[in-house]
Order: C-alpha cells, then structure tokens, then sequence
C-alpha cells in the first residue's frame, strides 16, 4: 500500500495509507522517515494505537528517551510521558492573558533547546482532548529560514544568539507580554519545581539541521536573550535587538504555522531540530490527556556559556 501525503495548512504534512496495527517493513519504515525529514511536520489521524504501538511506531525515527521526572513517566511504559491536566500541578502552569485564565499555555519553544542539546523529535498522541482550545501549534524554521532575504542570511552567518532558562515569562524579553499575569502560584525560581539552575547557552542564529543539512533560523522566542558581541557583525546594541524582535515577529507569521486541534488518537510527530512548537493551554479544570514519547538526538547544536 503506497503512502498518501497531504499538505496540511502551510507547513507539515498528513500522512495515511498504512496500518499501525501491522508490522512496518524496511521499506516503510524508510518512506515514513524520509518524509519526516523532509517536511519535520507529520500528521497521522485515525491509527488504531495503544500505548505499545506508539513506543514501537516512534521508535520507527530513533532510540526514545526515558523521561528523567519519574512523576510524570509511565509505570509501565518508560518511554511514555503523560502530558495530564490535573488540578494540583495545573496550578502552578495558570495564568491570566487578557482577562482570560488559562493553564498550561506555552510560547513557541524547541525542547530541551536550553539546554543546548534539544532533543531529535517528539511524538505527541490526542488521548483525552479538550473540547475547546488545548491545540498544539507547529512552526517550520527551515521555511522561515527560507524566506529570509539575502542580506538578512549573510549577517546571520556572523551571529550567536542566547538563551536564557528562566521561570518567570515576565522576565522573558522577546515573547509577548501585552494583556499577560502571572497567576499567584507561578513559580519564581526553577528550585520551586524542582528544576535546576541552567546557565545560559549559545547558538549561532542559523543551525545546519545535522541530518538534513537544511538551514534552521534558530530563533524561538521563549528564553530569547541577546546576541553576543553584536558589535563584531557591524551592529550597535540597539540595532541587535531591534534584528531579534524582526526576527522573532518573522517566526510569528501563520505562513510557517500549522495549528493542530486535537481529535482522539491523532498522532503529530515533529523534528525538534527544526521546528518550534507552543502551547495554548486550556480553561482551568479542562481534562486534557496527551501521551508522548521522545525521540533521542546525539548532536549538541549550541554551547553552554560557562563563567
Ligand atoms: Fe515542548
């Protein structure tokens, strides 16, 4: 049976003709992950998957991570993380943005990406889907790479950008803060959820993707800090974070977004070394159900600034 690949809006593809259920040849296997690098977005709806078959269907495009928060793994599936809504953590991921409280709502991020070494990819399974909101957004940085003009990807040649690991969005300089509030349970520090401390990390502002070779703009505007020495690519302070926000209001544009509205048993697989993902979080109290499983990567794409 051939593989049937259709656009989904502006970037990412879904992917049908094939049954989860029975076992992947060579062949298969091969197709679905040459598609995978190709369009880092996949979309696989109406699979009959259980918790094992979507351990050995990800296991497809890598070795899978065991999650390090024994809390939220699986007891009997390791590999599995539980994305759940529940009422005691929920608190502590609330906030207001416009009047409206939301929990769990994120900005555009790469896994992992703070700590320079994100992880290859990730595939998220629709268990318990909310009926409104709780969507999954998706943003191809090799298409917005693409897009650049020709004098924007020659300075970014000479350019480094940070991140910064931080709790507080409100601290965040790059992500969108009109109409937003922490809400009274916010963390402060990462010690108050137990995270460590992580120092900063650099990248330069175009990856080349390792696998692919494709160029990755690697600009996301959770952590977003500077970019270093700014004056070594010609620019003044004020014209590098002038260059991020263009930048960052680059990567907001729908034309590189595929927002995902979750259906029971949808699977979206993305590459982390290339796309970006956010969040929009739910209603307090909305049941919400994701199980996940993450795909290893074993290549550092930025370096932490030590000192
Ligand atoms: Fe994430």
């Amino acid at each position: 049976m051939a593989l049937q690949v259709t656009p989904l809006d502006n970037v990412g593809v879904e992917v049908s003709g094939f049954d989860i259920t029975q076992p992947v040849d060579e062949a298969l296997a091969a197709e679905l992950v040459a598609l995978w690098d190709e369009h880092a977005i996949l979309l696989f709806r109406g699979q009959d998957v259980n918790p094992e078959r979507q351990i050995a269907f990800s296991r497809l495009f890598g070795e899978l991570e065991i999650h390090p928060i024994s809390e939220t793994r699986s007891e009997d599936y390791p590999e599995l993380f539980m994305l759940v809504n529940d009422p005691q953590k929920e608190q502590f991921m609330t906030a207001t943005y416009n009047g409206r409280q939301m929990a769990g709502r994120l900005d555009w991020h790469m896994d992992l990406h703070y700590t320079g070494k994100p992880n290859r990819g990730a595939l998220l399974r629709g268990v318990v889907c909310a009926e409104e909101d709780g969507m999954t957004g998706f943003g191809d940085l090799a298409r917005a790479y693409d897009a650049l003009d020709e004098d924007t990807r020659a300075l970014l040649e000479q350019i480094e950008v940070t991140y910064a690991f931080s709790m507080q969005r409100k601290h965040m300089r790059y992500v969108d803060l009109e109409g937003y509030e922490p809400g009274p349970y916010s963390p402060r520090k990462p010690a108050d959820i137990n995270y460590p401390n992580f120092p900063e990390v650099a990248y330069p502002a175009v990856v080349t993707h390792p696998v692919t070779g494709r160029k990755v703009l690697e600009i996301c505007e959770q952590f977003l800090e500077r970019i270093i020495t700014p004056h070594k690519a010609g620019l003044s302070n004020d014209e590098a974070i002038e260059l991020l926000e263009r930048l960052v209001a680059h990567t907001r544009k729908p034309e590189f977004h595929y927002f995902h509205r979750w259906e029971p048993g949808d699977m979206v697989l993305w590459d982390n070394w290339r796309a970006m993902h956010c969040a929009t979080g739910t209603r307090p109290g909305v049941e919400r159900v994701i199980h996940r499983t993450t795909i290893m990567g074993d290549a550092t794409l930025g370096r932490v600034i030590e000192g």
